[in-house]
C-alpha cells in the first residue's frame, strides 16, 4: 500500500512543474460526471476527463485540496457517493515528453453537487408583482444550479400551470395580465434519473393593476369629492344670487307692468 502511494507520489510530481509551467501546447481537456453533477447520497457517479488527443495519464484534483488520484484510466469512480465528497473538482492529462512527462492544462472546474435536496429558489415577478389585465408579466424561478428542469404553480392548483427545462440557472414564466392575479410558488428538479428535488420556493402574490395603490385611490376619491363640492357651493352662490337679483328687479317694477 505505501508502495503503491509512493509511486503515484513519484507520477505526480511533475503536475508541481505543471502548475508552474502550464503547457500551453496541451489543451485543457473536459471533465464530466455520470449519470449527472447533481446527485443524492449513495449514487455511483463516475467523472471522466476527455482528452482532445490520446494520453498517458490522468489525475484528478479536488479544489482546496492537492492531488486526489492519479492513474492511467480517464475515468474517477466514487462509489455511493457522499455529501463529503461534494466539490470542485478539476482534472488534467499526462503525456510522456522528451525529458520527464508534461501535463496538460487544467480542465474547467465541475461542480459535483451532492444533497438529499436541492435549496429553495427565489420567485420574482418582472417587471413587478401587479399586472395590468393587457399586460404580460414574468415569473422568474431562479436557482443556483444550471440545466434543471423548474415547474411553476399556482395555489389551489394541483398541477403545474408551466413547466419547462432551462440551461440557466433560472426559468421565466410569462403569463397574461388577464389571468395572473394569484398565488404562485415553483421549485426545481434535475431533467433526469436519479431525480433530485429542490425545496418550494416562498409563496408569491400577483395582483391585477386595479388593487395598485389603495390609498392614492382614496385619495382621487376625496379630490373628487372635494371638487364637486366647490361646483355645488359655486353652483348654490350663482342661483342664490340670482333670486336676489329677481326678487331686487321684481319689487322695482309696478305691478303687473312685466306681463
Ligand atoms: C455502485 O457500484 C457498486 C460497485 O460497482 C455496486 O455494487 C452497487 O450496486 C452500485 N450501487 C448503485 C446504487 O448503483
Amino acid at each position: 500500500m505505501a508502495l503503491v502511494g509512493a509511486l503515484g507520489l513519484l507520477t505526480l510530481w511533475p503536475l508541481c512543474q505543471a502548475a508552474s509551467t502550464p503547457s500551453a501546447s496541451y489543451p485543457k481537456p473536459r471533465l464530466t460526471a455520470q449519470p449527472a453533477a447533481v446527485v443524492t447520497p449513495g449514487i455511483n457517479v463516475t467523472l471522466r476527463c476527455h482528452a482532445p488527443r490520446p494520453a498517458w495519464r490522468f489525475a484528478f484534483f479536488r479544489l482546496g485540496e492537492s492531488v486526489y488520484v492519479s492513474s492511467d484510466l480517464d475515468e474517477f469512480f466514487l462509489e455511493e457517493v457522499t455529501l463529503a465528497q461534494g466539490g470542485a473538482y478539476t482534472c488534467r492529462y499526462g503525456l510522456p515528453d522528451r525529458g520527464p512527462s508534461v501535463w496538460s492544462q487544467p480542465s474547467d472546474v465541475l461542480e459535483l453537487l451532492v444533497a438529499e435536496q436541492l435549496p429553495r429558489p427565489s420567485l420574482v415577478a418582472l417587471p413587478g408583482p401587479v399586472v395590468a389585465p393587457g399586460a404580460t408579466v414574468s415569473l422568474r424561478c431562479a436557482a443556483r444550479v444550471p440545466g434543471m428542469s423548474f415547474a411553476l404553480y399556482r395555489a389551489g392548483e394541483a398541477d403545474p400551470v408551466q413547466y419547462r427545462d432551462s440551461a440557466e440557472p433560472w426559468a421565466d414564466f410569462p403569463l397574461a395580465g388577464a389571468h395572473a392575479p394569484g398565488t404562485y410558488s415553483c421549485y426545481y428538479h434535475t431533467p433526469h434519473r436519479p431525480y433530485v428535488l429542490s425545496l418550494r420556493s416562498e409563496p408569491l402574490e400577483v395582483r391585477a393593476h386595479a388593487d395598485l395603490h389603495p390609498p392614492d385611490y382614496t385619495f382621487g376619491n376625496l379630490v373628487r369629492l372635494g371638487l364637486a363640492g366647490l361646483v355645488l357651493a359655486a353652483l348654490c352662490t350663482l342661483v342664490t344670487l340670482h333670486c336676489r337679483n329677481a326678487r331686487r328687479a321684481l319689487g322695482q317694477r309696478p305691478p303687473g307692468s312685466w306681463v
